[in-house]
Parts: C-alpha cells; structure tokens; sequence
C-alpha cells in the first residue's frame, strides 16, 4: 500500500487505475482550459500570514453549512458520470463523506439513482438539479428528492448550453458513450475496475433512465440530453423550481455580483461562487477571484459557498478566509474514488482535514468559524480592476 501525503498522490493512482476517457472526462477543462489551470494556480497568489507563540490548542473545524453540522466545511460537489470512475461510486462517495461528517451532493447525471443512494446510506445527502425542459421530470425529480429525505437541492445555473470539452470529443464520450477501439482497449487494461464494473448492475444514468419519458433505455439517452437542457433558463424559471422543492436551496454557478443578487431574490439559501471547474466558460474568472465582488454584494445576505480549483485543506483555509462560509471539493474526491474506492475518498477528506486544522493553528487561529483577512495576504487589485 502506497503513502498517500497528499491529492496529488491520489491524482497518480487514479490516473494509472481509471480507464483513460473518465479520466479524461473528469481532469479537463472546456476549450484551452485557461480557467481550468487558473482555478488552481490562483489559489498560490493568496499568502497565508504565520503567528506564533500563540495557543494553538483545543481547536475545532467544525462548522455548519445551511445550518447543518458538518465536520469541516468542505462539501463533496456533484460531478456527473462518479459511477463509472469506479463501481456505485456515488454510494462509495456518500458513505465516505457520510462517516467523516461532511455533506455528499448527488448529480442529476450520476450512475447510482437518487434511490440507490438513499437505500445505501443513513443521513440525509444533496440532490444537485440540472434546470431541464421538462416540468414532469423536474418535478419528479424534487419529490423523489424529497422521498430520499434530502436535506437540499442544489440548483446548477451554469450549463444551460454546455462547453466544449475537447478531450470528450476525441474519447467518444457523450450519453451514452460511444466506445472507441481505442477506449475500449484501454479498458481492458484496468483490471480493478472492470472487475467492479461486472459487478454491478449500475452502468448507467440513473436518475434519468426509466425516469424520463422516452428514456427507456441507454440508446434513447441521446436523443433526450440533446433534448432536454434548457437554454431559455431565466430567473422566473427558477423561481418556479423554487416553488417545487420547499426544502433548502442552494444555487450553483454564480459568478458575477448582479447574478449573486439575483440568487439572494430568488429566495435562496446559499449561492456557490463556481464556474463549474473551469468546464464551462473558459476565459471566465477562477473561482476564488471572483469571490471577493460577490462577498462585497451579498455576503452580509445569503450564506456564500466556493467550489472549483480546491486541491488542498490550505486552499480550503484561503476561501474561508475570504468570506465563504463552505467549500465543495469535486475532482479532489474522485481522485481518491478512482484510485482506491470509498477509502480514497476517506483518504481525500483526511489530507483535506488535517492540511486545513494544521494550516489554520499556524496561522494562529483555533476557530474554523472564526476565521478573517487577517490570516492572509492578498495582493494589491487580485479581484482585479477591470475597465
Ligand atoms: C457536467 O456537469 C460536466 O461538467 O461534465
């Protein structure tokens, strides 16, 4: 068994263990994946300030996120497809996270169905919501949701027309996957995981088929997704999402201060500042850029969430620091997913945990809740001063 330090080591046995177009699908960004690379590197602009001889005993992570306990404040994100990166991921990923106390988010687009988790785990989980076309299927999707005893939906805003992700092009991947001889003979080099994958009925989406009209089986699937997002989204549309789930709303993808006010009229709980891992509009700000305007426009109204470009518990730090009150981590756990199943992910919190408890008591705070600016250095204009 390997020393795993650290997420990239997780990173390199995913990397050698998952058949290369889910890897591909989840380490890439769309177009020239500037956004992608800037989620991460921006982080490293952002110093951390060391005190000393200061009590750095009795301290605590724990914190809440809409009002729900959690351990440390650190989410696992959706992210589509988890079922392939290893069999019944999604079930792995809840348990995982669902052990160490931190919330686990269930995609729309997961293999394992809102069902399948539900049976297999006993608190509640996050239902993440794609805003599709379909009035039936949505609100299905919230009562099912609901029958599952999640205790929050999260609303994604940002993908109502989907970038382009030039890696899933080459590799075939779309709904459902068009097999390459080329990835089909990389599968067959991944013995682990095609050993899981026989194991298991769960092989493909979920939550949709059976679920959607028409969508009776893997082949009907395209026909469907092609079908089924819905550009002309709006904000009276989500309103009236707001008024098919009366449970806790997050609202994810937002990255401009005016959509930041939006979200807050819209009645929501929570807003998570993201661009969907640098998938969807490469060129736009990193995350933790874009964090300070939105902080500074609504941060004193609505609880303000981060995702994309968190690797470590020291990037976690940098966002509480800055305002947020919860982190998600995304591809950091399915590295840990695909590298080693739901221990990986245990593995990916207890890196993220301890870099985050350390770094916080080197800084001189004792408090995960009681963190300010003061820990950090911040250079001049980094939400930059645009014309
Ligand atoms: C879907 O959410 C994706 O980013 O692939």
């Amino acid at each position: 068994m390997p020393v795993i330090t650290c997420i990239e080591d997780l990173r390199r046995i995913y990397e050698r263990r998952a058949p290369r177009m889910f890897y591909d699908y989840a380490e890439s960004g769309s177009w020239t994946e500037q956004t992608f690379r800037e989620n991460t590197s921006d982080f490293k602009d952002i110093y951390l300030r060391q005190r000393v001889a200061v009590d750095m005993s009795g301290r605590s992570t724990a914190s809440q996120m809409i009002g729900q306990d959690v351990a440390m404040p650190v989410a696992l994100a959706p992210v589509g497809l988890t079922g392939m990166q290893a069999a019944d991921g999604e079930i792995k990923a809840a348990r995982a996270a669902e052990k160490f106390g931190v919330p686990f988010t269930l995609s729309t687009m997961s293999i394992c169905s809102i069902e399948d988790v539900a049976e297999n785990t006993s608190k509640p989980f996050w239902m993440q919501v794609y805003t599709l076309k379909d009035d039936d299927f949505m609100q299905r999707l919230f009562d099912r949701a609901k029958a599952a005893k999640c205790s929050a939906a999260i609303i994604t805003v940002d993908l109502q027309v989907m970038g382009q992700r030039h890696k899933d092009l080459k590799n075939g991947l779309s709904a459902p996957p068009k097999l390459t001889a080329k990835s089909v003979a990389n599968m067959m080099t991944k013995v682990q995981w095609g050993l899981g994958m026989l194991g298991t009925k769960r092989r493909f989406f979920g939550n949709i088929v059976g679920h959607a009209k028409g969508v009776t089986d893997p082949s009907s699937l395209t026909t469907w997704t092609a079908e089924a997002f819905d550009p002309a989204l709006d904000w009276d549309r989500i309103r009236q999402f707001r008024k098919m789930w009366d449970g806790p709303l997050i609202i994810k993808g937002i990255l401009d201060p005016r959509d930041a006010v939006e979200a807050l009229n819209v009645g929501a709980d929570a807003i998570i500042v993201s661009n969907h891992g640098g998938r969807q509009l490469d060129g736009a700000l990193s995350a933790i850029r874009a964090l300070p305007a939105i902080m500074d426009a609504v941060g004193d109204k609505i609880e303000v969430h981060l995702d994309s470009g968190i690797r470590s518990g020291q990037d976690v730090l940098k966002a509480l620091a800055m305002g947020a009150k919860g982190t998600y981590i995304g591809r950091a756990f399915v590295y840990g997913l695909g590298a080693m199943g739901e221990a990986g992910v245990t593995k990916a919190l207890e890196v993220i945990h301890k870099e985050l408890d350390v770094s916080m008591a080197l800084c001189g705070r004792r408090d995960v809740t009681a963190l300010d600016r003061d820990i950090l250095m911040i250079p001049k204009g980094f939400e930059g001063d645009w014309a």
